[in-house]
């Protein structure tokens, strides 16, 4: 990410002393690597990509005003920012035949004007407003996960690679193998590198999620560090469990003797498709800069009615003898920026928090929020986690609050307005007793979490079905909340062994059920028998036994018989 410099920031550095601007460099600087590592390295991140951008403008401001700090460990002169292997990796070193590069950002209509303009200036073309016919921009979506690189041997996926540091990334041939859309052989015997985006789509993120935070685990902060996580998983069968996705963005091929090259950004787009990767339909060429401006416009909305997560628009210069002629700074094309959308944030009001009960007998604080519009849908709830969230937020009933999605995905309330305060809020406390069975809530010794003990507890109960028989579990698609409410009300499911002696006649007698529903929802039973047994062993729900155990215990058998 090589930003441009901001006249302001630098003359608010060049006023500090010299020792000063040096400790105030170092500082920022070890912010910056620790949160790299965070982002990076723990798929966690700590910063909001907003923080890490301001503080990473003062730092290029600092070094502009005083270039002596512009040491080669200084985080500005790093090519990339992701994750180096290291001693505790499990995964081979790979080093990239060219370095993948990162991005400049650019946060509005100007820096993308003033990205324009020096595009025109190192092209010798005329400045802003003349036409410059011969140069075009192709815009893509950015895409928000985790860029790898495939090298092809005469069609066939040779190895895949994590970008790492730019230089050096992960061996992750295994995993990537289990994604569908990322094509084992190609359309044709050709030795090419492509590269792109592996991403996870929102719906699988979310689900991801809940499962983690009702086992008590850390939450994955957006769909990116999700994908991140999964992808670097030393048993492929994780991976090939999460429902990763893939798209082609850029393509390195020595065209055969004879052949004509391809010239050009939009012609790299037709190719990979041709070749049979997945390439985002969502992309525009022959734009001037009022055109790429036009294309963000047109999706800053849309873009949320997308499955996948997508945080900006990439914008290229369409022809590769120009981004040659362009060349590159430390650490980014000249000829490439992303534009970035600002996360929407809406106010709102926290109406209650009410404790849910969750499989495990988890008590979850929920906010109750006056509906709102936010990032393309309306968001009425939000898990606040725990307790300790509660209070570390200083969340009280009735604050005005401040609600984003995280990652654009799962919402979340950001914090509360202080001063929009009357005194009439309210400290939310636990339950002392289950709000469903009113047995005597626990929190362990030095846990965060308050749980509802009763494993005969409706709530928990009602909710071990849900898992049982949902995405992660058994799959049974059609057996949503109100269906199996019925079914336990009704004492038509006792056990989880009785969803398979349910018949289309039993089915046809349920609330709002006709004789084709019905008959769905008994295939999809059926369909269900044939889950593998790590499926079953997750959707058991036994105490510790998660996914991961789950995966281990069977393929720890399978290889027993
Ligand atoms: S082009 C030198 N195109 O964004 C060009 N990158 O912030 C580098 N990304 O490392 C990549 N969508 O992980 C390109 N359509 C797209 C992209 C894209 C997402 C990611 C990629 C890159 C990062 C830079």
């Amino acid at each position: 990410m090589s930003l441009p410099v901001d006249p302001a920031l630098v003359a608010a550095a060049a006023a500090l002393g010299a020792d000063e601007a040096r400790a105030r460099h170092a500082a920022i600087a070890a912010e910056i690597r620790a949160a790299n590592h965070s982002y990076y390295v723990d798929d966690n991140p700590t910063l909001s990509d907003a923080a890490y951008d301001a503080l990473f403008r003062e730092l290029v401001a600092l070094e502009a005003a005083f270039p002596a700090l512009t040491t080669p460990e200084s985080p500005t002169q790093r090519v990339g920012t992701g994750a180096t292997p290291d001693e505790s990796s499990p995964f081979a070193e790979v080093r990239h035949e060219r370095p993948m590069l990162s991005l400049g950002n650019a946060f509005g209509e100007d820096e993308l004007r003033a990205f324009d303009a020096r595009v025109r200036r190192g092209l010798s073309l005329p400045p802003a407003p003349e036409a410059a016919p011969e140069l075009r921009y192709v815009a893509e979506l950015k895409i928000d996960g985790l860029a790898i690189s495939l090298r092809y041997r005469d069609g066939r996926l040779a190895r895949g690679a994590t970008r790492g540091d730019g230089t050096t990334g992960e061996d992750v041939t295994a995993n990537l193998r289990t994604i569908v859309a990322i094509p084992d052989r190609l359309a044709e015997p050709a030795t090419i590198e492509a590269r792109g985006e592996v991403f996870m789509p929102k719906a699988e993120f979310a689900r991801i999620n809940a499962e983690r935070e009702e086992a008590g685990l850390a939450l994955y902060a957006n769909p990116r560090n999700s994908g991140a996580g999964s992808l670097r998983q030393i048993d492929p069968a994780v991976t090939a469990g999460r429902r990763l996705s893939f798209w082609a963005y850029q393509l390195h091929e020595e065209p055969l003797p004879g052949a004509a090259p391809v010239a050009d950004q939009s012609g790299a787009l037709a190719r990979l498709a041709a070749l049979g990767f997945p390439v985002n339909p969502n992309h525009r060429a022959g734009l001037d800069i009022d055109g790429v401006i036009a294309f963000l416009e047109e999706w800053r909305e849309r873009r949320h009615g997308l499955e996948y997560e997508t945080d900006g628009v990439v914008v290229k210069v369409d022809r590769f003898d120009q981004q040659a002629r362009l060349g590159m700074v430390a650490r980014a094309p000249r000829w490439a920026i992303a534009y970035k959308f600002p996360p929407e944030q809406v106010e709102t009001i926290l109406e209650d928090i009410v404790p849910y009960v969750g499989r495990t007998g988890t008590l979850t604080p929920v906010a109750h929020l006056r509906p709102a519009k936010v990032a393309g849908s309306t968001v009425a709830r939000a898990t606040l986690h725990n307790l300790d969230e509660v209070r570390r937020k200083d969340l009280r009933i009735g604050d005005h609050v401040v609600l984003q999605k995280a990652g654009d995905v799962i919402p979340e309330v950001v914090r509360p307005l202080p001063e929009r305060r009357t005194g009439a809020e309210r400290i939310f406390e636990m339950p002392e007793r289950c709000p469903v069975c009113a047995t005597p809530i626990v929190r362990d010794e030095g846990a965060v979490r308050h749980y509802c003990p009763n494993p005969a507890c409706p709530a928990r109960v009602a909710q071990e079905y849900a898992h049982f028989a949902g995405r992660g579990g058994m799959d049974i698609e059609g057996a949503g909340w109100a269906v199996l409410e019925q079914l336990l009300q009704r004492g038509m499911v006792r056990s989880r062994g009785d969803f398979f002696r349910l018949g289309v006649t039993d089915l046809e007698s349920l609330d709002r059920f006709a004789r084709r529903s019905a008959e769905n929802l008994a295939a999809a039973i059926e369909r269900a028998r044939c889950r593998p047994l790590a499926r079953i062993l997750n959707a058991l729900g036994i105490p510790q036994v998660g996914e991961q155990t789950a995966i281990d215990v069977s393929t720890w058998l399978a290889g027993r018989v």
